[in-house]
């Protein structure tokens, strides 16, 4: 099928790559015409495992590729996917003007009917505004318009797989057609019929996905409702590590014991530095308005929220405890990117830290190992090391903010010779406090016994 995706950043090239990987021909453009140029260079502006294979073959077979010409690309897909970001309003609202101008140029760009899909993340009934917008832009032309929605579930890090194998697809629709052209769009994904490019020889054996058709509100509220619940289902863990700590229990040990009842199930229970990243604390804040915008109080998700802003303070707390004074202290940092196998540091809780830190007059030295250059340019006073082992020279505590698996692999016994004083926080949990301390360590973590 010929599709148009709307928007190069990281939800459109994933979609767009993997549109054009399971055998679709894809055209996708941006506004940012000096990402569309680096992008046909052959560059791609984030890092994501495999994304760059995906978009190299699919460019190579010409099944994918990236127009300046907004208007053509627009009008090259018989469905088009709008992926452009919503950030936050200052008010904690998502900003929709992106989409609005996506309607507008759609409506007035098309020759021909079209399906347009929401891939983006946006509020509930939002999708009844596009439809409004698209008519009211599009009504001299006389072509017809369908709305769907189709939220993405993609995590960043793992986002290639989590498209080609996704546990459920949602699709808001209004009509058969609609549902019709979707359905063919994820025929490949539905029936496993594609080559894997993250498994081989073999995908590893599970069940299709489901496949739930919904309306267009319900499939935006399932989106926005998911994110909100996985923050929250954070948060109370975090809470459940602090009282841990109080009460001498080890949240590791707690959590292990809940995710194993199917009713709460394993995954997000992981204690640390709270959630950042560009989804779930804008989704969030988001979810959050559009709850007091239509009169329901779900002020359990503020709490939530809360909760996340005060890790950041219970951990500097746990650092000037260990440390005594902060000032002056050399601070080694392991991990700047929100989570890991990614460079994006958008509202990453390392970021914060740091920044926590060198206000208070800490000396930082950080390591990451993909996202130094984006975090060069929101933290101008830190000195980025060339690698662990170098931010960890001569400092008198090292942090670990982002669980890398390449960080548990170090070499701690030469981690802890070099170091000013062998003191490790550990924000995320990574490490094992007895092997930490059989080691020659003074070795801090969340929710567990010191
Ligand atoms: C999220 C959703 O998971 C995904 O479905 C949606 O499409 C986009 O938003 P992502 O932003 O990639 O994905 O990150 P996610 O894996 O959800 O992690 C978010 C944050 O929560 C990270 O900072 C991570 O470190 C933190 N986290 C996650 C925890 O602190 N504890 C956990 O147990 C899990």
């Amino acid at each position: 099928m010929k599709i148009s995706v709307i928007g190069a950043g990281y939800v459109g090239l994933v979609t767009g790559g993997c549109l054009a990987e399971i055998g679709h021909q894809v055209v996708c453009t941006d506004s940012d015409i000096v990402k569309i140029r680096t992008l046909e260079s052959g560059s791609l502006p984030i890092y994501e495992p495999g994304l760059d294979a995906v978009i190299a073959k699919a460019r190579r077979d010409g099944h994918l590729s990236f127009h300046e010409n907004l208007a053509d690309a627009v009008d090259f897909g018989e469905v088009i996917f709008i992926c452009v970001g919503t950030p936050p309003l200052p008010n904690g609202d998502a900003d929709l003007s992106a989409i609005d101008n996506v309607a507008r140029l759609v409506a007035t760009s098309a020759r021909g009917p079209k399906l347009v899909i929401e891939k983006s993340t946006v509020p509930a009934q939002t999708g009844q505004e596009l439809k409004r917008a698209l008519s009211v832009y599009g009504r001299k032309s006389g072509i017809t318009f369908l709305v769907a929605s189709n939220p993405e579930f993609l995590r960043e890090g793992t986002a290639v797989a989590d498209f080609l194998h996704p546990d459920r697809i949602v699709v808001g629709v209004e009509d058969e057609i609609a549902e019709r052209q979707l359905k063919e769009i994820y025929g490949p994904v539905l029936e496993g019929k594609f080559n894997c490019p993250i498994h081989a020889p073999a995908c590893p054996a599970g069940p299709p996905p489901a496949w739930l058709v919904t309306t267009i509100n319900s499939a935006e509220l399932i989106k926005h409702a998911s994110n909100s619940f996985l923050a929250l289902k954070i948060s109370y863990t975090n809470m459940v590590a602090d009282l841990a700590e109080r009460l001498g229990a080890d949240i590791g040990e707690v959590t292990r014991a809940m995710g194993m009842d199917p009713r709460i199930g394993p995954s997000f229970l992981n204690a640390g530095l709270g959630f950042g990243g560009f989804c779930l604390p804008k989704d969030l804040q988001a979810f959050v308005h559009l709850a007091e915008r239509s009169g329901v109080d779900f002020s359990l998700l503020k709490e939530a929220e809360k909760i996340n802003r005060r890790r950041m303070d219970h951990f500097v707390e746990k650092i000037r405890r260990a440390l005594w004074v902060i000032r002056g202290k050399k601070i080694g940092v392991l991990g700047l990117a929100f989570k890991p196998n990614t460079d994006d540091i958008r509202f990453a809780p390392a970021i914060d830290l740091i920044q926590l830190l060198v206000a208070d007059g800490a000396c930082v030295r950080a390591y990451d190992p993909e996202a130094m250059e984006k975090a060069r340019t929101v933290l101008p006073k830190v000195e980025f090391a060339p690698s662990a082992y170098d931010a960890a020279q001569g400092a008198e505590a090292l942090l670990i903010a982002t669980e890398w698996e390449q960080f548990r692999r170090l070499d701690w016994e030469r981690i802890r010779e070099s170091m000013a004083r062998p003191l490790v926080l550990d924000g995320r949990n990574m490490l094992s406090p007895l092997e930490m301390k059989t080691r020659g360590f003074e070795y801090f973590s969340i929710g567990r016994p010191d």
